[in-house]
């Protein structure tokens, strides 16, 4: 009877051992192929727990050294909409949450968050908002233009959701070369247990090949641990990555929004949001990860943890003071009640204190793809 306890306690560390070494070889894999198939991805996230995790970060950020060194590029974000006609059912100033307080910048505003943006350093502008019908196409070009005229050595980064072939390129035509739209999950079951049947997985693709094809540097993503996501969800994110190519991968955690229909579920974590950013980074060599706001908003030092993991973008709000409440995507946001150059000076601190160095350039010098 003890022998037989004995064997099996041998048998469960024979096994063990077989599964750390594995899940090593997937890593190095991974290294050198730069890529995996489903199931050993699968196998790989599910697996995690043999890794030592230290070890993995070092790894992804011995990449990000050789490529970018210890430069952490900074973004001004202007969250100028949070009206949106759309209703993903995580997301905060979805349509149908009628507590949402409803904002709207003019083109004066944003130009103004612009100017003040550009005194604090910042030499790249990312426009935000939902998908507001009052900003039409015609009407975001024409920011785009004045933001170009105004600041010619600036980058313009756009984020407003999905639209016509036709739009993207009279923005980019406009002056904007950078977009960001996260696929949030690649997974087609999972993308219609996250948005009503109207919003396509197959159409936001699109969009994404659409602004890859015009020439715009691109940024996809996905949020970590929303709602039913699986092993699988994640397998597919990084194998639809993989396909894509992006300049850029957005990945922060799923955080419950008390107004949306996914209020009682359970935040995204930490350790898995940490993971994914050193797995993107080992396979992406190049690519520009931000450590989000989200990821801030879960842990009070959870941005920093992300560049250590490999992130090595920061995108501080230049959005002006009284609106910055009012753009709630999810619970909790950190820097809400923070004026612009007080962002500025608390990244440049947090940024230093972990032994990087906040850079403001454009920051497409190296990623040029
Ligand atoms: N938690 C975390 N991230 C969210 N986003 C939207 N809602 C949430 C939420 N509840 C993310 C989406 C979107 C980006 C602007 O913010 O991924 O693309
Ligand atoms: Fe906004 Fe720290 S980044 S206060």
């Amino acid at each position: 009877m003890i022998r037989d306890l004995d064997l099996g306690k041998k048998g469960k560390k024979m096994h063990e051992d077989v599964q750390r070494a594995d899940v090593y070889s997937l890593v190095d894999k991974l290294d050198r192929n730069k890529e995996l198939t489903k199931d050993e991805f699968i196998f790989l996230i599910d697996n995690r727990n043999y890794l030592n995790l230290e070890e993995l970060y070092q790894r992804a950020r011995d990449i990000r050294h050789k490529i970018y060194g210890h430069d952490v590029y900074l973004r001004g974000l202007i969250e100028f909409t949070s009206y949106c006609h759309n209703d993903c059912y995580y997301c905060g100033i979805r349509k149908s949450n009628s507590n949402a307080e409803r904002y709207r910048l003019t083109k004066e505003q944003i130009l103004s968050a612009c100017e003040a943006g550009y005194a604090l350093g910042y030499r790249t502008f990312v426009l935000q908002g939902g998908e507001d019908p009052y900003y039409n196409a015609e009407k975001i070009a024409d920011v785009v233009r004045d933001i170009r005229k105004r600041f010619p050595d600036c980058a313009i980064t756009l984020s407003v959701g999905e639209t016509t072939k036709d739009n993207y390129k009279m923005w980019y035509d406009a002056g904007a070369e950078r977009y960001l739209l996260r696929h949030e999950t690649a997974n087609e079951e999972h993308y219609r247990r996250l948005h009503p049947e109207y919003q396509k997985l197959s159409n936001r693709m699109e969009c994404l090949y659409n602004l890859r094809d015009i020439g715009y540097q691109v940024g996809a993503g996905f949020m970590i641990g929303s709602p039913y996501q699986t092993t699988e969800c994640l397998a597919d994110d990084l194998i639809f990555i993989k396909d894509l190519q992006p300049h850029m991968v957005g990945i922060g955690p799923f955080i419950p929004h008390h107004d949306t229909p996914f209020a009682d579920k359970e935040s995204g974590t930490l350790e898995l949001t940490l993971f994914l950013l050193a797995i993107l980074r080992i396979m992406l060599p190049e690519v520009l990860l931000p450590a989000t706001t989200a990821l801030g908003t879960i842990s009070p030092d959870g941005r920093e943890k992300g560049i250590l993991a490999g992130a090595n973008v920061v995108m501080p709000n230049l959005s002006p003071q009284d609106v910055r409440g009012k753009y709630l995507l999810y619970d909790n946001k950190i820097c809400t009640g923070d004026e612009a150059a007080e962002c500025r000076g608390c990244i440049d601190r947090r940024i230093e204190a972990i032994g990087y160095k906040p850079v403001i350039s454009r920051g497409d010098h190296i990623s040029k793809r």
